[in-house]
């Protein structure tokens, strides 16, 4: 009999989910004799519904798949094997453990391996099913890169593409209206994606999590530009970018299942209060939002994703178990899954990058 490898795609979607399902399938079928690869539609939810929804994945079914967003096994961020969402009778909702159940069906069904591919809520979950004795390797996803001992998610650079691109065309026609524009990028806890779309399209601020702003150091940054300079200005700003005195702006109720509250209103928030602080020039926001997580993954995104595809596969018939594929430029390694979720991978504001950004003269609020 075959030995079985299951993969999951879990959590937001991200450009090149689909690139490394099909290196992974690809690199299978070098030792075809040997393995079958199958695909848990909507992360663990197609073991744990029922019927159960796995699907056999050949290579008729990956055929050209790295050039295409999303992820043809599915996804979802609610709920996973740790916090199962059960209705109550009264109608609220609850959760409850069904990780050694899950753990229980991967047996019955033969699988020798679990591939599971994202962000930090998802590798959380594969570490606590490691813990319990399950073969599983994780693969870095999230175009937030804010997962540790990875220098880059796949999907980051895609994402920093479509906010440069974004800012581009903002740029002309915040200089034709002579106006403030605000673009609001996707970034929970790590500025990266709105840090390299504001140096990349030439943002005059840019506003990250990692560095809680000062509304007045913006708008005298802002004073200094319109009617000192240039009379128009561009604004970078993170989802997860807050004042000093305020924390995030979170939608009030969290989603039935979810693990994070949904945030809204950054760029809202930024908006009103320049507009209190009186600056004779009109204002106008832009959310980004999931446009940043869809399409195409970019050149570098679908060979990273191979990479990662392959090497997840080397590693399963390596048995590291518990462990994470990983870019550590130029090589494609392998780390603790452990580490990788021990903390966010953050902006470090004394690195080369943040210093280029005040190099060029973004102000960062601070
Ligand atoms: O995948 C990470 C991320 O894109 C965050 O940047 C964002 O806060 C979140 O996902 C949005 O999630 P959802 O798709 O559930 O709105």
């Amino acid at each position: 009999m075959k030995k079985r490898i299951l993969i999951t795609t879990g959590g937001g979607d991200c450009p090149g989910l689909n690139a490394v399902i099909r290196a992974i399938v690809k690199r299978a079928e070098q030792d075809s004799e040997e393995w079958e690869v199958l695909g848990s539609i909507d992360a663990f939810n197609g073991v744990l519904l029922e019927p159960m929804n796995l699907m056999k994945l050949d290579m008729e079914k990956v055929a050209g798949i790295h050039v295409m967003g999303g992820t043809i096994i599915g996804t979802t961020n609610k709920g996973g094997p740790f916090a199962w969402p059960v209705r109550n009778q009264d109608g609220t909702w609850t959760t409850v453990d069904r990780s050694d159940e899950l753990i229980r069906i991967l047996q019955n069904q033969n699988i020798d391996a679990v591939i599971n591919i994202g962000g930090d809520g998802s590798q959380r979950i594969s570490q606590g099913l490691f813990e319990k004795g399950c073969p599983i390797i994780g693969v870095p996803k999230t175009i937030d890169n804010d997962l540790c001992d990875t220098d880059f998610t796949f999907g980051f650079q895609t994402a920093v593409d479509i906010a440069t691109d974004a800012v581009d065309k903002l740029v002309t026609t915040a200089a034709s209206h002579h106006r403030i524009l605000i673009l609001e990028v996707m970034g929970r806890y790590a500025g990266w994606i709105a840090l390299h779309a504001a140096i990349a399209g030439g943002a005059e601020v840019c506003l990250i999590p990692e560095i809680p702003y000062h509304i007045d150091k913006i708008i005298a940054a802002l004073h200094q530009r319109l009617f000192h300079g240039k009379g128009f200005a561009n604004i970078v700003i993170a989802e997860g970018a807050h004042p000093v005195d305020e924390g995030m702006s979170f939608h009030s109720e969290k989603e039935v299942g979810a693990t994070e509250k949904k945030l809204v209103g950054a760029a809202m928030k930024l908006s009103a209060e320049l507009k209190k602080a009186g600056l004779e020039i009109d204002i106008r926001e832009t959310i980004l939002g999931h446009l940043q997580r869809g399409g195409r993954p970019n050149a570098f995104d679908r060979i990273l994703a191979t990479q990662f595809g392959v090497k997840a596969f080397e590693m399963v018939k390596a048995k590291e178990w518990g462990r994470m594929v990983s870019y550590h430029h130029p090589d494609i390694v392998s780390v603790s899954i452990k580490e990788a979720i021990s903390k966010y991978h953050l902006v470090n504001l004394d690195s080369d990058l943040v210093k280029t950004a005040r190099g060029i003269g973004i102000n960062l609020g601070d």
